[in-house]
């Protein structure tokens, strides 16, 4: 009888997350990042995390307070496997930057575990498991990033219990991403999500809806003009604003070089602009966005991502 494979390597893509209109629901997966996690099942009932690469030092080790520890808890459970776990972190998505670092790691682990169990989880059920490493690191269990990571391009999450769909973006859409250099912010998504209030203005909800609509329509049409209409937000961006010195002249001076629509990136400080590389540059975009930061005395850099694709098995046996 052949044995079964104790030992699996995944990777998962960052992300960005809600695309201005669609705070903690719309995600889209960037091909500039990814982690690799290696899962190996041991004898005893342990959890070790080893985190290696450009930012694995970084990372906490406490399987609680790191990303991957909570979903691989729930997922032994599921499999009822009385078994532990060697985890190791290959760290290349830079934390703190706004691109789903954490929900790429607890993707990668995720998806990797899922397969090394044959557990064979539904979207929605992976995506609601990695949302647990979420929680561990910013105290909510949002799944927007973790969603995109998963399952790639764009992705939306709706509904109590959580849901998942996705699209293929059109291959004439790319992102550009311009990060500022600000002091690094402990515990920076837990305070951005503070500063978002509880309740929101019916005028403003439906302004919302409206554009989160414009958004999915122009992901499933191909209509990249639409998609940027729609990149404008009530909710969240206007309270986290102030986190980003520049925020308005960076957004102003995108849209004015040709950017489609620009919003903050997932809790920031980056800020994304989505274009149509057939009718724009990104050079000149990037380059107005860094000129936006100056003007406000902040030093930034850009770079271009397309579209990812989702969580993969690289090696398993
Ligand atoms: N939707 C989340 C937020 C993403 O904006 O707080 C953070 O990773």
């Amino acid at each position: 009888m052949k044995a079964s494979p104790s030992e699996a390597v995944g990777r998962a893509y960052c992300s960005t997350a809600n695309l201005g209109a669609g705070y903690d629901v719309f995600g889209l997966a960037l091909d500039k990042y990814s982690d690799t996690v290696q899962v190996r099942l041991t004898q005893d009932r342990r959890i070790r995390i080893v985190a290696t690469g450009p930012y694995g030092r970084s990372l906490p080790r406490d399987p609680r307070k790191n990303s991957a520890g909570p979903p691989s808890l729930a997922l032994l459970k599921r499999a009822r496997a009385k078994r532990g776990l060697v985890i190791i972190i290959n760290k290349n998505v830079p934390p703190g930057l706004g691109l789903g670092s954490s929900g790429a790691t607890s993707a990668a682990c995720t998806k990797t575990l899922d397969d090394l169990l044959d557990l064979k989880l539904s979207n929605d059920d992976l995506v609601e498991t990695a949302s647990l490493g979420e929680k561990a690191v910013s105290g909510s269990a949002h799944a927007d990033n973790v969603a995109a990571s998963l399952l790639g391009g764009f992705t939306a999450v709706y509904d109590i219990p959580r849901r998942v769909t996705s699209l293929k973006p059109t291959s004439r859409l790319t992102a550009v991403v311009a990060t500022p250099r600000l002091k690094t912010q402990p515990n920076k998504t837990q305070k951005a999500r503070s500063l978002v209030p509880k309740k929101v203005e019916t005028k403003k909800a439906v302004l919302n809806v409206g554009r989160a609509s414009a958004i999915v329509a122009g992901f499933a049409t191909g209509n990249i003009d639409m998609i940027g209409a729609g990149m404008r937000d009530e909710i969240a961006e206007p309270y986290r604003e102030s986190m980003i010195p520049g925020c308005a002249d960076v957004k102003r001076l995108a849209l004015e070089a040709g950017a489609a629509g620009v919003s903050i990136s997932g809790a920031g400080p980056s800020l994304i602009a989505l274009l149509d590389r057939t009718r724009y540059d990104p050079g000149p975009i990037g380059r107005a966005m860094v000129a936006g930061f100056a003007k406000n005395n902040v030093r930034s850099t850009w770079f271009v991502a397309r579209p990812a694709i989702g969580a993969t098995i690289i090696r398993k046996g």
